[in-house]
């Protein structure tokens, strides 16, 4: 539950508002046409009644039947035209809105991609995909059906009463009141419920990260017997998902029987005062068939749109979550330095290259190209998740090109944080990275991640082949080469016994697959991108000692002239490393190669003979 405490309430309705009149501005012409053509059809209904008054009084009291039916068809005509901008408009609509949900969609996703991971780490993947499931729809739902709702109530709502104050000013008098009484009413319980609504969307976000939760720990749940706990969690959370859609739904659905009531209310007393007036020669008969209709009419706008209130609530709320989302500080990245491919000249120079060469440089933004050597360098780095827990305390180290690095220490020493911070996953708060004497902050993120591959502690395969996934590391690399990187990580062998080779495809992380075997694919997939400098974070640890040295083997040729940090739990694995940090809460308490730090008696030499255990 911690992973909520980061989360802010939404209530700018406001801002989500303009936000979406934004998006619904790139259309601004296609709602034109829809607004034009709501315009033209509810005109006709409109004005269809108004047509009772002389139909009544010129040609039925009279008996002019020609007239009649000439009067008909004229009519007929009118609605007939009303029908068909109704059908034009909800199509153009349906199209215009599905363009604007796709559109924000696509901005969602393309914004999540930016936000740093520290954004991640405060929610649940459950709670983020609600955002894109739940509140895109609603606001999907209301877009079809509300935007051309609404101009519909307000067009026929000022049509209605301007008839109204045309045929009998003093008799309209009565529908004022009676819809003076339902807007106020209306406003009293929107209000009430867009609170509810606001805290729906949010309940339907925290049981969708549960669930989710729930299902990726499946295992654990059940190794656990975990079931009754999270059955109760379960309950609670959706206790509280009922309770706020109760009050949201309570509050709206007392509005439609509440102002069907009082529009019968209103119906009534109009008929009965309307008759005393015709009774009296202050009306007359055709007059007045034209204005009850008009009073039965008026009640509909408002009907209407209280029909809509629902969907309009729930869907201001779901705009406010999205919105939210894509106001999100993405990551900064202010690098101007770029990756590239280059090749070298007879003379020694360099020259870009479009394609894949297998040699690679920085370009400054000066266009001149430094050869990159993969020498990567701290400076008193200082680093905390949260800045009041200090996790580095000024890491100093440095990597030649072609140096293996290793660095061992307890778990929850800061391993992992170290490469967190090679890659910009996180900024570092004091101190300095630089990669080949260039600052990494003046790299662009992306290019700077292209010059790295990583092999990070938990590995995720994703939905495709076992090919498609070790062609992740590099797109364009042949089927030949993908076959290449799998014996470099020994992962052919396994791959070639499985039914359906390298086209096998995995589900759900690879979980038809072992643990170890899922850490060779993650290998061949780092390999595959023949990248200057590699990480290795625990890659290793699910495999056996055997074939963990046939993979070091593949590894080593691989990486010759690259750099390549490594950080493992055996001690065998980082034996033959150029240099060795062991590092404690954040320190790095020793350093050098192996033999060197046998010699020195400390803490390595101590873990080397079983005598620190390492957890
Ligand atoms: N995403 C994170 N948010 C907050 N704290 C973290 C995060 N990841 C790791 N930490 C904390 O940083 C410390 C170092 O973790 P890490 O670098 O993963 O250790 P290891 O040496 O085992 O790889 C730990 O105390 C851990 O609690
Ligand atoms: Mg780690």
């Amino acid at each position: 539950m911690a992973r909520y405490m980061g989360y802010k309430r939404p209530k700018d309705t406001k801002k989500a508002f303009k936000k979406l009149l934004h998006y619904l501005g790139f259309h601004k012409w296609m709602l034109l046409l829809v607004t034009i053509l709501v315009f033209i059809s509810t005109g006709a209904n409109i004005m269809g009644t108004y047509l009772l008054k002389p139909i009544i009084n010129e040609y039925i009291l009279p008996g002019d039947m020609i007239g009649l039916i000439r009067a008909l068809i004229g009519m007929g005509i009118m609605y007939l035209c009303g029908v068909l901008a109704s059908l034009g408009y909800s199509q153009l609509m349906v199209r215009t809105a599905q363009k604007v949900i796709t559109e924000i969609r696509r901005d969602l996703f393309c914004h999540v991609q930016t936000l740093p991971l520290r954004y991640f780490d405060a929610h649940t993947h459950g709670e983020l995909m609600s955002r894109f499931t739940n509140d895109v729809d609603t606001l999907q739902e209301a877009l079809n059906n509300s935007f051309t709702m609404i101009i519909q109530s307000f067009i026929t709502l000022v049509g209605t009463i301007i008839m109204l104050v045309v045929l009998n000013f003093q008799l309209s008098l009565i529908v004022f009141f009676f819809l003076a009484v339902m807007f106020a009413f209306i406003k009293f319980s929107s209000q009430r419920s867009k609170k509810y609504f606001t805290k729906q969307q949010l309940e339907l976000g925290r049981i969708n990260g549960f669930v989710e939760e729930m299902v990726s720990g499946q295992k654990v749940e059940k190794v656990f017997n975990h079931e009754e706990a999270d059955f109760a969690e379960f309950c609670r959370l959706n206790e509280n998902l009922r309770r706020a859609s109760t009050g949201a739904l309570s509050h709206a659905g007392m509005m439609v029987p509440a102002n069907v009531s009082l529009s019968y209310a209103n119906y009534a007393v109009s008929a009965c005062v309307g008759g005393l007036f015709t009774l009296a020669g202050l009306c007359d008969l055709g007059s007045l068939s034209a204005y009850l209709v008009y009073v039965r009419q008026s009640a509909q706008p408002l009907n209407q749109f209280t029909n809509q209130v629902n969907f309009i609530l729930a869907a201001l709320s779901g705009a406010e979550r999205i919105f939210e989302m894509m106001d999100e500080e993405p990551e900064i990245d202010e690098g101007k330095v770029t990756f590239c491919h280059v090749s070298k000249g007879e003379d020694g120079s360099l020259r870009e290259e479009t394609a894949y060469t297998g040699s690679y440089a920085w370009k400054l933004e000066d266009g001149s190209l430094v050869p990159l050597k993969g020498d990567v360098r701290f400076d008193q780095v200082v680093f905390g998740y949260t800045p009041d827990k200090k996790v580095l305390n000024g890491i100093s180290l440095y990597a030649k090109p072609g140096q293996k690095i290793a660095f061992v220490g307890s778990t929850g020493a800061g391993k992992t944080t170290i490469i967190n911070l090679i890659n910009r996953f996180y900024e570092i708060q004091a101190g300095a990275i630089t990669y080949d004497g260039i600052d990494i902050r003046d790299i662009r993120k992306k290019d700077l991640r292209k010059s790295l591959s990583m092999v990070i502690q938990d590995t995720h395969l994703f939905t495709g082949t076992i090919a498609d996934n070790i062609r992740y590391g590099r797109l364009g690399a042949t089927d030949e080469e993908v076959r290449e990187a799998a014996r470099i990580a020994n992962a052919d062998s396994f791959i070639r016994r499985l039914p359906e080779g390298y086209n096998t495809m995995l589900y759900g992380d690879g979980s038809n697959l072992s643990q170890g075997q899922r850490q060779l694919l993650a290998i061949a997939r780092a390999a595959i991108s023949q990248p200057p400098v590699l990480i290795l974070d625990e890659a290793t640890s699910s495999i056996d000692t055997r074939t963990e040295r046939l993979i070091e083997k593949g590894m080593d040729a691989l990486m010759e002239n690259r750099t390549v940090f490594v950080i493992a739990h055996r001690l065998s694995t980082v034996r033959n490393s150029k240099a060795i940090m062991v590092l404690e809460r954040g320190t790095i308490i020793e350093r050098g190669s192996h033999d060197e730090l046998l010699e020195q008696k400390g803490r390595y030499y101590q873990l080397y003979m079983g005598q620190y255990e390492l957890e």
